[in-house]
């Protein structure tokens, strides 16, 4: 977790993390340099493998030339598997999704948002608390959209008054919306049914609904879906805002690409 006093987000670290943070050679090869006396802390040798350096105070070089962290904020986005809360830390030792993500690597990740410990799908995390916090924010209007196996199937009335939006408990009414049914041969289909189309317990059948929206209250597809008085079954995001769930197993996060930043960062700047 990132610390208020220090919001590089940076801590005093092992020299040789520090150095392969900086880009200078992996850790292996910086421990080589560090034993070769090629690695001088503010002017003196050092090449005792557990010695620390403070990244805001010291200066380090090598082979005389600076070395530096260069804190470029970063941006990735995680396929959340069920099962894991959306927290940085659990008092109770659950899994989180800081399981899952570097937060070695990147001091001060966090994550925009969250998932239900039992949805899976797009969760996106940042080093920046503005951008963060602009992606969040209900005048932003970020869309996001959701696959859910729901009990039953929605019928047209259903699926408008979702579109309209339907009242939900002591919480005023949903804002509009877009749902739709997903056939089968829809590729997001099979993420939430991977059976195939099936019956609950109650022999009723499932359905598979579409559901893009911009408002982020709590369990609020759950909320909206049960409105109509269908139970969501298996829930799953694969959009938020301008970013797609792709080029990820469940588990698996990966940095986002530049046009993605791009994408985001002129979202907030409308
Ligand atoms: N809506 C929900 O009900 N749960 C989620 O995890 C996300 C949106």
């Amino acid at each position: 977790m990132s610390d208020p006093l220090r919001p590089d987000g940076l801590y005093p670290m092992r020299l040789q993390r520090f150095l392969a943070r900086a880009g200078v050679a992996s850790r292996r090869g910086s421990e080589r340099l560090m034993t070769a006396g090629r690695v001088r802390v503010n002017g003196q040798v050092v090449t005792e493998l557990g010695s620390k350096v403070d990244p805001a105070r010291d200066v380090v070089t090598v082979d005389g030339r600076p070395a530096r962290i260069e804190e470029r904020p970063r941006h990735l986005m995680l396929y959340k598997p069920a099962g894991c809360l959306t927290t940085m830390s659990d008092p109770h030792g659950r899994p989180t999704v800081a399981d899952l993500v570097p937060c070695d690597e990147a001091p001060g990740l966090y994550p925009v948002g969250r998932l239900d410990l039992d949805t899976t799908g797009l969760l996106l995390f940042t080093t920046s608390g503005d951008l963060g916090q602009a992606l969040l924010h209900p005048s932003r209007h970020v869309t996001k959209h959701y696959v859910a196996l729901v009990s039953g199937t929605p019928d047209e009335r259903d699926l408008e008054r979702l579109r309209r939006g339907v009242e939900l408990e002591n919480e005023g009414v949903s804002a509009p919306a877009r749902a739709e049914l997903l056939s089968p041969g829809d590729p997001l289909f099979s993420v939430v049914a991977p059976r195939g189309p099936g019956r609950t317990g109650g022999g009723e059948r499932n359905a598979v609904v579409g559901l893009t929206i911009h408002e982020g209250r709590k369990h609020q597809v759950k909320k909206m879906m049960q409105a109509v008085g269908h139970k969501v079954l298996r829930l799953h995001r694969d959009a938020f805002g301008p970013l797609r769930l792709t080029r990820l197993v469940e588990g698996a996060w990966r940095d986002l690409d530049e046009a993605e930043v791009a994408a985001l960062e002129a979202l907030v700047s409308r």
